[in-house]
């Protein structure tokens, strides 16, 4: 049975720590470790989780988009494992737009991105695949394999003053049209 796990806040060390990759993929622990991140990111409307923000320092992230309160346009992705993985290839151009996290909740900030990725990873299952990802989506999975490299995504504004809080954010996208993502 699944069950929700803390998550880490920024200033704890893991939140930091580079974590290690994952080789024993189909161990009980390892497959009970991927259902309580489904769960916990569930519960939290994260579009993504990794693990080090459960306080294990291992290569697993979720990604798991649809739309809700804390996301209001985000496109529809079903959760996904990814152990191991990597950006094999990346376009030249960088965009910038909104993301925040569950290890920094009340805050969001403009980042900048790569467009669209191509990433490389194992299923829970222990297959290779490689999958490629544009828009909010390859946005979503470069925020989680950040958090594998000790990075959260504030540490990647071009600008402090692109720092803002949640509810000042929540009023500039009540405007905004949904984004538009294609793959
Ligand atoms: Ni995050």
């Amino acid at each position: 049975m699944a069950q929700l796990l803390t998550i880490a806040q920024l200033g704890a060390a893991v939140i930091r720590t580079i974590a290690t990759p994952i080789e024993a993929i189909n161990l009980p622990e390892t497959q009970q470790l991927v259902d309580d991140l489904l769960a916990t990111v569930a519960d939290a409307k994260g579009m993504g989780i990794a693990a080090p923000q459960v306080g294990v320092s291992k290569r697993l992230v979720i990604v798991c988009c649809q739309p809700n309160e804390r996301y209001p346009y985000a496109p529809e992705m079903p959760p996904t494992p990814m152990f191991n993985p990597e950006i094999i290839e990346h376009s030249d151009a960088m965009k910038k737009d909104w993301e925040g996290c569950l290890s920094l909740p009340g805050i969001r900030a403009e980042v900048p991105r790569y467009e669209s990725i191509r990433v490389a990873y194992a299923s829970r299952s222990g297959e290779r695949l490689e999958q490629s990802f544009t828009g909010f989506l390859a946005r979503v999975v470069q925020h989680e394999l950040d958090h594998l490299d000790g990075i959260v995504f504030i540490f990647r504004v071009e600008t402090t003053r692109d720092i803002i809080m949640e509810q000042e954010w929540r009023k500039r996208i009540a405007a905004r049209p949904p984004l538009l993502v294609t793959d």
